[in-house]
């Protein structure tokens, strides 16, 4: 087998991202290094242990409570277990008021387009982060997106940097679940916060550039759904075409749902 295959980022099974997703997120934090990281949304754990692995210490943030289970694992880690809505807040003001910055967020909890906007609003608004990398999964998905765009991120003056399509996501266009098909999955976001920077040494998305949903839209626009026999063959097609050169994953993300 190709050593490629036995990379931590290619070989893990339980990480609800796409191969692109995972090498990014994986270079930035080893990179980055940062002390203090926060994760919003952990499932399995899949991004916490890449996260861990290059963290000092993380806040995992989870409404589910086996979630809590994987705290054997690690001794890097603290969990707090509820709604990030309440939680998230808190714990930032906390680690404020303790005079720690955090240093790295990753946001992949509630795809509501109010939750991304809570999470998001959140660790804006926090003291703790003045200096942080942000990144959300899911921008390609039209809630998500709409829940950056609510952040008016480019108008914030903490906002040093933000490329919404950082790593492009998925339009689904077959699929044997009608409800997934026409909507956008996956896709990284990254925001990069740095109190009192320069305005003019900011970066946003070029407007030269069309943005991935505009791309999608106009795919779905110029194609005419296919009938769901059809889709069920293409999507099954496509994913054991992907699932031969990256592992298990491009099923993975067209089987998951948002939560
Ligand atoms: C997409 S999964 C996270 C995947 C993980 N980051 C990975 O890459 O493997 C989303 C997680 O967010 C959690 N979640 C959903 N709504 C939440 C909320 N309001 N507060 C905290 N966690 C929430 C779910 O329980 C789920 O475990």
């Amino acid at each position: 087998m190709h050593p490629f295959f036995a990379l931590p980022a290619v070989a893990a099974d339980r990480w609800q991202m796409q191969q692109g997703e995972r090498f990014a997120l994986d270079g930035l934090l080893a990179q980055l290094r940062p002390p203090l990281a926060i994760e919003v949304g952990t499932f399995e754990g899949g991004s916490l242990r890449r996260i861990a692995a290059h963290a000092e210490h993380v806040h995992a943030f989870d409404v589910d409570p086996r979630v809590a289970g994987l705290a054997d694992e690690f001794d890097n880690v603290t969990f707090h277990i509820g709604d990030s809505a309440e939680l998230l807040p808190q714990v930032l003001a906390e680690l404020g008021r303790e005079g720690r910055h955090v240093d790295f967020a990753l946001v992949d909890a509630s795809h509501t387009r109010a939750a991304v906007r809570g999470d998001g609003a959140a660790l804006l608004a926090a003291d703790a982060c003045r200096q942080t990398v942000i990144v959300f999964h899911d921008s390609a998905n039209a809630e998500v997106r709409a829940g950056l765009d609510d952040l008016d991120l480019p108008g914030h003056p903490k906002v040093a940097l933000a490329l919404l399509d950082c790593v492009p996501g998925y339009l689904v266009r077959a699929h044997h679940d009608p409800e997934l098909v026409g909507q956008a999955f996956n896709g990284l976001a990254l925001v990069v916060l740095d109190d009192g920077r320069d305005p003019r040494a900011r970066g946003y998305d070029a407007p030269e550039f069309v943005p991935i949903p505009a791309l999608h839209d106009a795919y779905a626009g110029a194609h005419e759904q296919p009938a769901r026999a059809a889709g069920k063959a293409a999507a099954v097609g496509s994913a054991a075409a992907v699932s031969a050169v990256v592992g298990a994953a491009a099923g993975a993300l067209l089987a998951r749902r948002l939560r």
